[in-house]
């Protein structure tokens, strides 16, 4: 995390002979070894942060909430105390396990709030709902396909300072409060990713007259929808969760459509072409 070491290049900055000055800051994040290991230093998150990430995520009773590197347990137990959620924390220091499990006894937090010893990047993701990092941003990128892959579509996921590269968050905060200024001395950054639904490939009707193309990049959505002796076309659409809106023109006009991740297949919406409420399902492969 390049503000703690930077914090801590600062604090050793006078054995170095280094004033604390930005030359002092590493260039760049050293890269990751192997794993199993200690990745991301701790160092807790501010309680305004902890509660600015929870708030983010719209956290709830209904949530299973996962706190990748748990260190002493204040994501979780905020989690469960204030949110009423399921909360599990995992964190490879066994000091720190032992603390924060000591910690929701005291709570009287043990039927909903849980430490797991071990390594974050081998903890499964498929059952949190939402899911908290202040970890490394190479810890960020590796754990992406397997945020993507695993967590289903809707699943919040909220990082305290680092992003996850080409994949956009959805929404960005600045924590501002005098606990963050007076320990970082600037705002701490929290950003919100929505899990998308996989809405990729080519989706048709039933009897063939409509049918829709989509190219994925994380949330966004390009493509062509035929439909209504039309061919349309859009490049701009936005996945959110499990469904996604997007506009699509020809030269006629534009066309407001919506799609929706369901298990029979894709539900398509676009009253304005007189289809409402469509299921489509996987083109069939064309066989030579
Ligand atoms: C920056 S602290 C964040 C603590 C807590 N999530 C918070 O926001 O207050 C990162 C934590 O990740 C833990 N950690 C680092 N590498 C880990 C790994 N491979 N598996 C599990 N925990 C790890 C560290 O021990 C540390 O407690």
């Amino acid at each position: 995390m390049q503000r703690w070491l930077a914090a801590l290049l600062v604090a050793l900055a006078p054995a170095w002979g280094c004033r604390p000055a930005p030359s002092c800051r590493p260039a760049r994040v050293p890269p990751a070894p192997a794993s199993p290991r200690i990745d991301a230093t701790y160092d807790p998150s501010p309680s305004t942060v902890v509660t600015a990430m929870l708030e983010l995520a719209e956290v709830g009773p209904d949530d299973r909430v996962l706190d990748l590197g748990s260190g002493d347990g204040r994501l979780v137990i905020t989690a469960a105390r204030d949110y009423g959620a399921h909360a599990v924390g995992v964190e490879i220091d066994p000091d720190l396990v032992r603390r924060s499990r000591h910690a929701i006894r005291t709570a009287g937090l043990s039927d909903r709030a849980q430490i797991v010893q071990g390594d974050l990047h081998r903890h499964p993701l498929a059952d949190a709902t939402v899911l908290m990092l202040f970890l490394w941003p190479s810890d960020n990128l590796r754990l992406r396909a397997s945020i993507l892959a695993e967590m289903p579509p809707g699943a919040r996921v909220v990082s305290h300072d680092h992003d996850m590269d080409g994949w956009a968050a959805d929404a960005t905060r600045e924590v501002a409060s005098p606990e963050v200024l007076g320990r970082y001395g600037e705002p701490s950054t929290i950003h919100l990713w929505i899990v998308p639904a996989d809405f990729a490939g080519c989706w048709t009707d039933a009897d063939g007259h409509a049918r829709l193309t989509l190219r994925q990049g994380f949330q966004v959505l390009g493509g062509r929808l035929e439909a209504a002796d039309r061919q349309l076309r859009f490049d701009a659409g936005r996945a959110r969760g499990a469904s996604a809106t997007l506009v699509a023109r020809d030269e006629t006009g534009a066309v407001d459509v919506r799609i929706r991740a369901q298990p029979s297949g894709l539900e398509l919406r676009a009253e304005s072409l007189g289809l409402d409420v469509t299921i489509l399902t996987p083109c069939p492969s064309i066989t030579p």
